[in-house]
Protein backbone atom coordinates (compact mmCIF):
# COMPACT_ATOMS: atom_id res chain seq x y z
CA UNK A 1 0.00 0.00 0.00
CA UNK A 2 2.64 2.41 0.65
CA UNK A 3 4.33 1.68 -3.17
CA UNK A 4 0.72 2.56 -4.00
CA UNK A 5 -0.21 5.93 -1.99
CA UNK A 6 3.37 7.08 -2.96
CA UNK A 7 2.60 6.08 -6.84
CA UNK A 8 -0.50 7.78 -6.86
CA UNK A 9 0.41 11.03 -5.24
CA UNK A 10 4.31 11.06 -7.50
CA UNK A 11 1.86 10.87 -10.63
CA UNK A 12 -0.64 12.75 -10.07
CA UNK A 13 -3.78 10.47 -9.06
CA UNK A 14 -4.66 11.39 -5.51
CA UNK A 15 -3.34 14.09 -2.96
CA UNK A 16 -3.81 14.25 1.02
CA UNK A 17 -6.92 16.92 1.37
CA UNK A 18 -5.57 20.65 2.78
CA UNK A 19 -1.89 18.95 2.42
CA UNK A 20 -0.42 22.31 3.17
CA UNK A 21 -2.19 22.20 6.96
CA UNK A 22 -0.93 18.89 7.41
CA UNK A 23 -3.59 17.11 5.94
CA UNK A 24 -6.98 16.84 7.34
CA UNK A 25 -8.86 13.81 8.61
CA UNK A 26 -8.82 11.00 6.13
CA UNK A 27 -9.50 13.45 3.39
CA UNK A 28 -8.34 13.22 -0.37
CA UNK A 29 -7.75 14.75 -3.60
CA UNK A 30 -8.02 13.30 -6.75
CA UNK A 31 -5.20 15.11 -9.36
CA UNK A 32 -5.62 15.42 -13.01
CA UNK A 33 -4.76 11.64 -13.71
CA UNK A 34 -7.28 10.71 -10.93
CA UNK A 35 -9.84 12.63 -11.86
CA UNK A 36 -9.75 11.01 -15.28
CA UNK A 37 -9.61 7.41 -14.33
CA UNK A 38 -12.46 8.61 -11.34
CA UNK A 39 -14.87 10.01 -14.52
CA UNK A 40 -13.73 7.05 -16.50
CA UNK A 41 -14.86 4.56 -13.93
CA UNK A 42 -18.45 6.42 -13.46
CA UNK A 43 -18.90 6.85 -17.26
CA UNK A 44 -18.64 3.03 -17.42
CA UNK A 45 -20.99 2.35 -14.83
CA UNK A 46 -23.19 4.78 -16.40
CA UNK A 47 -23.09 2.89 -19.22
CA UNK A 48 -23.34 -0.35 -18.62
CA UNK A 49 -25.97 0.34 -15.44
CA UNK A 50 -28.50 2.43 -17.89
CA UNK A 51 -27.37 1.66 -21.79
CA UNK A 52 -26.75 -1.84 -21.26
CA UNK A 53 -30.13 -2.98 -19.26
CA UNK A 54 -33.66 -2.18 -20.18
CA UNK A 55 -35.55 0.14 -18.25
CA UNK A 56 -33.04 1.48 -15.76
CA UNK A 57 -32.71 5.16 -15.55
CA UNK A 58 -30.99 7.76 -13.89
CA UNK A 59 -31.01 10.51 -11.06
CA UNK A 60 -28.90 13.06 -9.18
CA UNK A 61 -30.39 14.36 -5.81
CA UNK A 62 -29.68 16.52 -3.20
CA UNK A 63 -27.29 15.92 -0.68
CA UNK A 64 -29.27 17.70 2.15
CA UNK A 65 -32.44 16.72 2.18
CA UNK A 66 -35.42 16.40 4.63
CA UNK A 67 -34.26 15.40 8.16
CA UNK A 68 -37.28 13.50 8.73
CA UNK A 69 -35.80 11.27 5.49
CA UNK A 70 -32.91 10.41 7.95
CA UNK A 71 -35.39 9.03 10.80
CA UNK A 72 -37.88 7.31 7.95
CA UNK A 73 -34.32 5.38 7.25
CA UNK A 74 -33.56 4.28 10.12
CA UNK A 75 -30.61 5.97 10.23
CA UNK A 76 -30.69 8.61 13.14
CA UNK A 77 -31.30 4.80 15.39
CA UNK A 78 -28.71 2.35 16.84
CA UNK A 79 -28.74 0.50 13.25
CA UNK A 80 -26.36 2.86 12.18
CA UNK A 81 -24.14 3.90 14.90
CA UNK A 82 -20.71 2.15 15.73
CA UNK A 83 -19.69 1.29 19.07
CA UNK A 84 -16.75 3.63 20.46
CA UNK A 85 -14.25 3.13 23.35
CA UNK A 86 -11.59 5.92 24.30
CA UNK A 87 -7.92 5.27 25.79
CA UNK A 88 -8.12 7.24 29.01
CA UNK A 89 -4.05 7.91 28.78
CA UNK A 90 -4.07 8.91 25.00
CA UNK A 91 -7.21 9.73 24.14
CA UNK A 92 -7.40 7.89 20.98
CA UNK A 93 -10.51 6.76 19.89
CA UNK A 94 -11.36 3.03 18.74
CA UNK A 95 -14.16 1.13 17.09
CA UNK A 96 -15.01 -1.34 20.11
CA UNK A 97 -13.77 -4.36 17.52
CA UNK A 98 -10.71 -3.09 17.13
CA UNK A 99 -9.83 -2.53 20.41
CA UNK A 100 -9.49 -6.01 22.83
CA UNK A 101 -8.93 -4.79 26.56
CA UNK A 102 -6.33 -2.31 26.14
CA UNK A 103 -5.69 0.73 23.56
CA UNK A 104 -3.84 -0.56 20.33
CA UNK A 105 -1.77 2.70 20.57
CA UNK A 106 -0.71 2.79 23.99
CA UNK A 107 -1.62 0.07 26.12
CA UNK A 108 -3.51 2.43 28.33
CA UNK A 109 -7.01 1.58 29.70
CA UNK A 110 -10.18 1.99 27.93
CA UNK A 111 -13.36 3.55 28.84
CA UNK A 112 -16.75 1.91 28.64
CA UNK A 113 -18.47 1.47 25.25
CA UNK A 114 -20.43 3.90 23.78
CA UNK A 115 -22.59 4.37 20.36
CA UNK A 116 -22.14 6.74 18.24
CA UNK A 117 -24.02 7.66 14.92
CA UNK A 118 -22.26 8.38 11.71
CA UNK A 119 -24.75 10.49 10.51
CA UNK A 120 -22.67 14.13 9.54
CA UNK A 121 -24.83 17.04 11.07
CA UNK A 122 -24.79 20.24 9.44
CA UNK A 123 -27.36 23.18 9.95
CA UNK A 124 -29.42 24.64 7.01
CA UNK A 125 -29.65 28.69 7.41
CA UNK A 126 -28.08 30.96 9.43
CA UNK A 127 -29.50 29.59 12.95
CA UNK A 128 -27.75 26.61 14.48
CA UNK A 129 -30.79 25.23 16.82
CA UNK A 130 -32.41 22.17 16.52
CA UNK A 131 -35.12 23.53 13.61
CA UNK A 132 -32.06 24.18 11.69
CA UNK A 133 -30.42 20.41 12.08
CA UNK A 134 -30.16 18.58 8.99
CA UNK A 135 -27.58 15.89 7.84
CA UNK A 136 -25.61 15.25 5.20
CA UNK A 137 -26.34 12.60 2.95
CA UNK A 138 -24.73 9.00 4.36
CA UNK A 139 -25.80 7.32 1.33
CA UNK A 140 -27.39 7.90 -2.46
CA UNK A 141 -30.54 5.62 -2.24
CA UNK A 142 -32.87 7.82 0.04
CA UNK A 143 -32.88 10.44 -2.53
CA UNK A 144 -34.08 7.36 -5.33
CA UNK A 145 -37.05 6.35 -3.10
CA UNK A 146 -37.76 10.61 -2.18
CA UNK A 147 -38.39 10.17 -5.83
CA UNK A 148 -39.83 6.93 -6.40
CA UNK A 149 -43.59 8.53 -7.16
CA UNK A 150 -41.96 11.49 -9.38
CA UNK A 151 -39.98 8.98 -11.73
CA UNK A 152 -43.35 6.41 -11.69
CA UNK A 153 -45.37 9.73 -12.74
CA UNK A 154 -42.83 11.24 -15.10
CA UNK A 155 -41.45 8.28 -17.16
CA UNK A 156 -44.24 5.71 -17.72
CA UNK A 157 -42.15 3.31 -16.24
CA UNK A 158 -43.56 -0.15 -15.02
CA UNK A 159 -42.57 -2.57 -12.42
CA UNK A 160 -39.57 -3.81 -12.84
CA UNK A 161 -37.50 -0.85 -13.01
CA UNK A 162 -34.34 0.35 -11.69
CA UNK A 163 -33.26 3.96 -10.56
CA UNK A 164 -29.25 5.12 -10.94
CA UNK A 165 -27.51 7.50 -8.77
CA UNK A 166 -23.97 8.43 -8.49
CA UNK A 167 -23.02 10.97 -5.95
CA UNK A 168 -21.22 11.72 -2.79
CA UNK A 169 -21.97 10.20 0.33
CA UNK A 170 -20.28 11.40 3.80
CA UNK A 171 -20.35 9.31 7.03
CA UNK A 172 -18.54 10.09 10.25
CA UNK A 173 -16.44 7.15 10.44
CA UNK A 174 -14.47 6.83 13.97
CA UNK A 175 -11.49 5.21 12.05
CA UNK A 176 -11.18 6.04 8.92
CA UNK A 177 -8.33 4.03 7.13
CA UNK A 178 -6.86 1.86 4.54
CA UNK A 179 -5.91 5.36 2.24
CA UNK A 180 -9.33 5.52 0.26
CA UNK A 181 -10.80 2.58 1.15
CA UNK A 182 -12.43 4.12 4.24
CA UNK A 183 -13.04 7.95 4.19
CA UNK A 184 -15.48 10.09 5.92
CA UNK A 185 -16.52 12.16 2.82
CA UNK A 186 -17.03 9.26 -0.24
CA UNK A 187 -19.05 9.05 -3.65
CA UNK A 188 -21.36 6.25 -4.08
CA UNK A 189 -22.58 4.34 -7.39
CA UNK A 190 -26.09 3.16 -6.38
CA UNK A 191 -28.99 1.57 -8.22
CA UNK A 192 -32.63 0.74 -6.96
CA UNK A 193 -34.50 -1.91 -8.55
CA UNK A 194 -37.80 -2.13 -7.79
CA UNK A 195 -39.93 -5.85 -8.52
CA UNK A 196 -42.66 -7.87 -7.24
CA UNK A 197 -42.01 -8.98 -3.71
CA UNK A 198 -42.67 -12.45 -5.55
CA UNK A 199 -39.91 -11.84 -7.97
CA UNK A 200 -37.19 -10.28 -5.18
CA UNK A 201 -35.38 -13.45 -5.24
CA UNK A 202 -34.50 -13.84 -8.85
CA UNK A 203 -33.88 -10.66 -9.69
CA UNK A 204 -31.40 -10.66 -6.13
CA UNK A 205 -29.74 -13.22 -8.19
CA UNK A 206 -29.40 -11.31 -11.37
CA UNK A 207 -28.28 -8.12 -10.02
CA UNK A 208 -25.71 -10.21 -8.29
CA UNK A 209 -24.39 -11.69 -11.10
CA UNK A 210 -24.16 -8.75 -13.34
CA UNK A 211 -22.41 -6.66 -10.69
CA UNK A 212 -19.63 -8.94 -10.54
CA UNK A 213 -19.66 -9.47 -14.63
CA UNK A 214 -18.95 -5.10 -14.37
CA UNK A 215 -15.58 -5.45 -12.47
CA UNK A 216 -14.59 -8.22 -15.15
CA UNK A 217 -15.07 -6.79 -17.97
CA UNK A 218 -12.91 -4.08 -16.81
CA UNK A 219 -10.28 -6.57 -16.46
CA UNK A 220 -9.97 -7.40 -12.16
CA UNK A 221 -8.33 -10.92 -12.05
CA UNK A 222 -10.86 -13.31 -11.02
CA UNK A 223 -9.14 -14.69 -8.75
CA UNK A 224 -9.02 -11.39 -6.71
CA UNK A 225 -12.86 -11.31 -6.46
CA UNK A 226 -15.19 -13.31 -4.57
CA UNK A 227 -19.04 -12.89 -2.97
CA UNK A 228 -19.39 -12.99 0.39
CA UNK A 229 -23.12 -13.81 1.51
CA UNK A 230 -24.39 -12.27 4.69
CA UNK A 231 -24.98 -13.86 7.38
CA UNK A 232 -28.45 -13.04 8.71
CA UNK A 233 -27.41 -11.83 11.97
CA UNK A 234 -24.85 -9.62 10.51
CA UNK A 235 -27.62 -7.88 7.89
CA UNK A 236 -27.72 -3.77 7.90
CA UNK A 237 -31.16 -2.70 9.14
CA UNK A 238 -32.99 -2.76 6.14
CA UNK A 239 -32.30 -6.05 4.79
CA UNK A 240 -33.66 -9.01 4.21
CA UNK A 241 -30.94 -10.44 2.18
CA UNK A 242 -27.43 -9.22 1.35
CA UNK A 243 -23.82 -10.43 -0.29
CA UNK A 244 -20.61 -8.64 -0.84
CA UNK A 245 -18.75 -8.52 -3.75
CA UNK A 246 -14.91 -8.51 -1.97
CA UNK A 247 -11.09 -7.56 -3.56
CA UNK A 248 -8.40 -9.25 -2.52
CA UNK A 249 -6.71 -5.50 -1.12
CA UNK A 250 -2.90 -5.91 -0.17
CA UNK A 251 -4.56 -5.13 3.58
CA UNK A 252 -7.28 -8.34 3.15
CA UNK A 253 -10.23 -9.17 1.83
CA UNK A 254 -12.50 -6.42 1.95
CA UNK A 255 -16.00 -5.44 0.82
CA UNK A 256 -16.00 -3.51 -2.59
CA UNK A 257 -19.98 -3.35 -3.48
CA UNK A 258 -23.05 -4.73 -1.41
CA UNK A 259 -26.20 -6.16 -2.90
CA UNK A 260 -28.89 -6.00 -0.66
CA UNK A 261 -32.79 -7.35 -0.97
CA UNK A 262 -34.11 -4.41 1.02
CA UNK A 263 -37.24 -5.87 0.61
CA UNK A 264 -40.37 -2.81 1.05
CA UNK A 265 -38.28 -1.29 4.79
CA UNK A 266 -38.11 2.01 2.90
CA UNK A 267 -41.07 2.71 0.56
CA UNK A 268 -43.15 1.13 3.75
CA UNK A 269 -41.00 3.36 6.48
CA UNK A 270 -41.20 6.80 4.22
CA UNK A 271 -45.28 6.30 3.27
CA UNK A 272 -45.93 5.90 7.29
CA UNK A 273 -43.66 9.02 7.99
CA UNK A 274 -44.77 11.28 5.18
CA UNK A 275 -48.36 10.32 5.08
CA UNK A 276 -47.91 9.46 0.89
CA UNK A 277 -49.04 6.24 -0.47
CA UNK A 278 -45.73 4.79 -1.86
CA UNK A 279 -47.73 2.06 -3.13
CA UNK A 280 -47.81 1.01 -7.00
CA UNK A 281 -51.02 -0.08 -9.29
CA UNK A 282 -50.40 -2.52 -11.48
CA UNK A 283 -52.31 -1.57 -14.79
CA UNK A 284 -52.63 -5.24 -16.02
CA UNK A 285 -53.59 -7.33 -13.02
CA UNK A 286 -54.77 -4.22 -10.96
CA UNK A 287 -53.04 -6.01 -8.02
CA UNK A 288 -51.55 -2.89 -5.53
CA UNK A 289 -48.82 -3.23 -3.55
CA UNK A 290 -45.47 -1.69 -2.37
CA UNK A 291 -42.62 -3.25 -4.50
CA UNK A 292 -39.44 -4.62 -3.02
CA UNK A 293 -36.19 -2.65 -3.79
CA UNK A 294 -32.81 -4.71 -4.76
CA UNK A 295 -30.41 -2.52 -4.09
CA UNK A 296 -26.34 -2.03 -5.43
CA UNK A 297 -24.32 -0.55 -3.55
CA UNK A 298 -20.68 0.61 -4.74
CA UNK A 299 -18.09 2.90 -3.92
CA UNK A 300 -16.40 4.77 -6.41
CA UNK A 301 -13.26 5.19 -4.57
CA UNK A 302 -13.04 1.52 -3.78
CA UNK A 303 -13.77 0.59 -7.52
CA UNK A 304 -10.74 3.41 -7.63
CA UNK A 305 -8.72 1.52 -5.25
CA UNK A 306 -9.51 -2.09 -6.91
CA UNK A 307 -8.76 -1.32 -10.32
CA UNK A 308 -5.65 0.18 -10.01
CA UNK A 309 -4.27 -2.03 -7.38
CA UNK A 310 -5.48 -5.12 -9.67
CA UNK A 311 -3.41 -2.97 -12.66
CA UNK A 312 -0.20 -2.09 -10.77
CA UNK A 313 2.41 -4.57 -12.10
CA UNK A 314 5.87 -3.73 -11.20
CA UNK A 315 8.75 -5.97 -13.71
CA UNK A 316 11.98 -6.45 -12.47
CA UNK A 317 14.82 -5.21 -14.89
CA UNK A 318 11.91 -3.67 -17.02
CA UNK A 319 10.32 -5.20 -20.16
CA UNK A 320 12.64 -3.92 -22.89
CA UNK A 321 15.83 -4.35 -20.79
CA UNK A 322 17.62 -1.23 -22.03
CA UNK A 323 20.58 -0.55 -19.62
CA UNK A 324 18.62 2.47 -18.49
CA UNK A 325 16.02 0.20 -17.15
CA UNK A 326 17.75 -3.12 -15.73
CA UNK A 327 19.06 -0.88 -12.41
CA UNK A 328 15.65 -0.76 -11.66
CA UNK A 329 12.13 -1.81 -11.63
CA UNK A 330 10.11 -0.75 -14.36
CA UNK A 331 6.28 -0.14 -13.43
CA UNK A 332 3.15 -0.02 -15.53
CA UNK A 333 -0.33 0.29 -14.97
CA UNK A 334 -2.58 -1.93 -17.64
CA UNK A 335 -5.73 -0.74 -16.34
CA UNK A 336 -8.63 -1.64 -19.39
CA UNK A 337 -8.53 1.19 -21.85
CA UNK A 338 -11.67 2.48 -20.70
CA UNK A 339 -10.56 3.24 -17.23
CA UNK A 340 -6.95 4.42 -18.31
CA UNK A 341 -6.55 8.33 -17.94
CA UNK A 342 -4.85 9.23 -20.84
CA UNK A 343 -5.18 7.34 -23.80
CA UNK A 344 -2.72 8.91 -26.25
CA UNK A 345 0.91 10.41 -25.79
CA UNK A 346 2.58 12.77 -28.34
CA UNK A 347 6.01 12.23 -28.46
CA UNK A 348 8.59 14.03 -30.88
CA UNK A 349 11.50 11.65 -31.10
CA UNK A 350 13.79 14.51 -30.04
CA UNK A 351 13.28 17.88 -28.98
CA UNK A 352 15.59 19.85 -30.26
CA UNK A 353 14.59 19.55 -34.02
CA UNK A 354 12.05 22.52 -34.38
CA UNK A 355 10.48 20.77 -37.63
CA UNK A 356 9.56 17.64 -35.28
CA UNK A 357 8.57 19.50 -32.58
CA UNK A 358 6.39 21.96 -34.96
CA UNK A 359 4.66 18.46 -36.28
CA UNK A 360 4.59 16.66 -33.03
CA UNK A 361 2.92 20.11 -31.47
CA UNK A 362 0.07 20.01 -34.81
CA UNK A 363 -0.41 16.47 -34.31
CA UNK A 364 -0.94 17.17 -30.55
CA UNK A 365 -3.10 19.59 -31.06
CA UNK A 366 -5.34 17.67 -33.64
CA UNK A 367 -5.84 14.37 -31.35
CA UNK A 368 -6.86 16.38 -27.95
CA UNK A 369 -9.64 17.39 -29.74
CA UNK A 370 -10.79 13.68 -29.71
CA UNK A 371 -8.67 12.16 -27.37
CA UNK A 372 -7.67 12.59 -23.63
CA UNK A 373 -3.83 13.14 -24.63
CA UNK A 374 -0.47 14.17 -23.11
CA UNK A 375 2.65 15.89 -24.76
CA UNK A 376 5.90 15.07 -23.81
CA UNK A 377 9.22 15.93 -25.42
CA UNK A 378 11.73 15.45 -22.19
CA UNK A 379 13.96 13.07 -21.89
CA UNK A 380 15.01 9.65 -24.00
CA UNK A 381 12.45 8.13 -26.10
CA UNK A 382 12.63 4.73 -24.38
CA UNK A 383 12.32 6.82 -20.44
CA UNK A 384 9.26 8.50 -22.21
CA UNK A 385 7.48 5.22 -22.91
CA UNK A 386 8.52 4.08 -19.58
CA UNK A 387 6.76 7.18 -17.98
CA UNK A 388 3.61 6.55 -19.98
CA UNK A 389 3.40 3.21 -19.29
CA UNK A 390 3.57 3.39 -15.69
CA UNK A 391 0.56 6.12 -15.89
CA UNK A 392 -1.10 3.10 -17.85
CA UNK A 393 -1.35 5.01 -21.33
CA UNK A 394 -2.42 3.05 -23.80
CA UNK A 395 -0.91 4.71 -27.26
CA UNK A 396 1.95 6.46 -27.45
CA UNK A 397 2.12 8.36 -31.16
CA UNK A 398 5.78 9.20 -32.11
CA UNK A 399 7.07 11.66 -34.59
CA UNK A 400 10.35 10.64 -36.19
CA UNK A 401 12.51 11.84 -39.36
CA UNK A 402 10.69 9.80 -41.87
CA UNK A 403 7.29 12.00 -40.57
CA UNK A 404 8.48 14.78 -42.36
CA UNK A 405 8.60 12.98 -45.51
CA UNK A 406 6.23 10.60 -45.40
CA UNK A 407 3.78 11.82 -43.50
CA UNK A 408 2.93 8.61 -40.95
CA UNK A 409 3.75 8.14 -37.18
CA UNK A 410 4.33 5.45 -35.06
CA UNK A 411 1.60 3.90 -32.94
CA UNK A 412 3.00 2.09 -30.24
CA UNK A 413 0.83 -0.38 -28.11
CA UNK A 414 1.18 -0.52 -23.82
CA UNK A 415 1.07 -3.67 -23.63
CA UNK A 416 2.35 -5.43 -26.63
CA UNK A 417 5.02 -2.46 -26.93
CA UNK A 418 4.53 -3.01 -30.78
CA UNK A 419 5.05 -0.48 -33.61
CA UNK A 420 3.07 0.24 -36.10
CA UNK A 421 3.62 2.88 -38.46
CA UNK A 422 0.10 4.88 -39.73
CA UNK A 423 -0.53 8.15 -42.54
CA UNK A 424 -0.85 10.88 -39.98
CA UNK A 425 -4.61 11.36 -41.70
CA UNK A 426 -5.60 8.26 -40.53
CA UNK A 427 -5.00 8.69 -37.33
CA UNK A 428 -7.80 9.79 -35.84
CA UNK A 429 -10.00 7.01 -37.35
CA UNK A 430 -7.15 4.20 -36.14
CA UNK A 431 -7.40 5.46 -32.67
CA UNK A 432 -10.94 5.63 -32.41
CA UNK A 433 -11.43 2.05 -33.79
CA UNK A 434 -8.89 0.73 -31.22
CA UNK A 435 -10.33 2.48 -28.31
CA UNK A 436 -13.78 1.66 -28.69
N1 LIG B 1 -27.20 2.04 0.45
C1 LIG B 1 -26.54 0.92 1.03
C2 LIG B 1 -25.21 1.26 1.53
O1 LIG B 1 -24.85 2.41 1.61
P1 LIG B 1 -23.03 0.19 2.52
O2 LIG B 1 -22.58 -1.23 2.52
O3 LIG B 1 -23.03 0.93 3.80
O4 LIG B 1 -24.49 0.16 1.87
C3 LIG B 1 -22.14 0.62 0.13
O5 LIG B 1 -22.16 0.99 1.47
C4 LIG B 1 -20.80 0.89 -0.52
O6 LIG B 1 -20.40 2.24 -0.32
C5 LIG B 1 -19.65 0.06 0.07
O7 LIG B 1 -19.57 -1.22 -0.50
C6 LIG B 1 -18.46 0.92 -0.31
O8 LIG B 1 -18.07 0.66 -1.64
C7 LIG B 1 -19.00 2.33 -0.19
N2 LIG B 1 -18.67 2.88 1.15
C8 LIG B 1 -19.37 2.78 2.29
N3 LIG B 1 -18.75 3.40 3.31
C9 LIG B 1 -17.60 3.91 2.81
C10 LIG B 1 -16.52 4.67 3.36
N4 LIG B 1 -16.51 5.07 4.63
N5 LIG B 1 -15.49 5.02 2.54
C11 LIG B 1 -15.49 4.65 1.23
N6 LIG B 1 -16.49 3.95 0.66
C12 LIG B 1 -17.54 3.58 1.42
Amino acid sequence: MEKIISFTKRRGFIFPSSEIYGGFGSCYDYGPLGVEMKNNIKKSWWKDMIQNHENVVGLDSSILMSPKVWEASGHLTAGFADELVECKKCKKRFKIDQAKKKCPGCGGELTKARKFNLMMKTFVGPVEDEAAKTYLRAETCQGIYMNFSNILDSMRLKIPFGLCQIGKSFRNEITPKDFIYRTREFEQMEMQWFCHPKEADKWFDFWKKERMNWYLSLGVKKENLRFVPHAKKDLAHYAKAGVDIEYNFPFGWKEIEGIHNRGDWDLSSHAKFSGRDLSYLDDGTKEKYVPYVIETSGGVDRSFLTFLIDAYQEIKGGRTKTTEATKEFETIIKLHKDLSPIKVAVLPLVKNKPELVKKAKEIYKDLKVNFICQYDELGSIGRRYRRQDEIGTLFAVTIDFETLAKDDVTIRDRDTMKQERIKIKDLTQILEKKLK
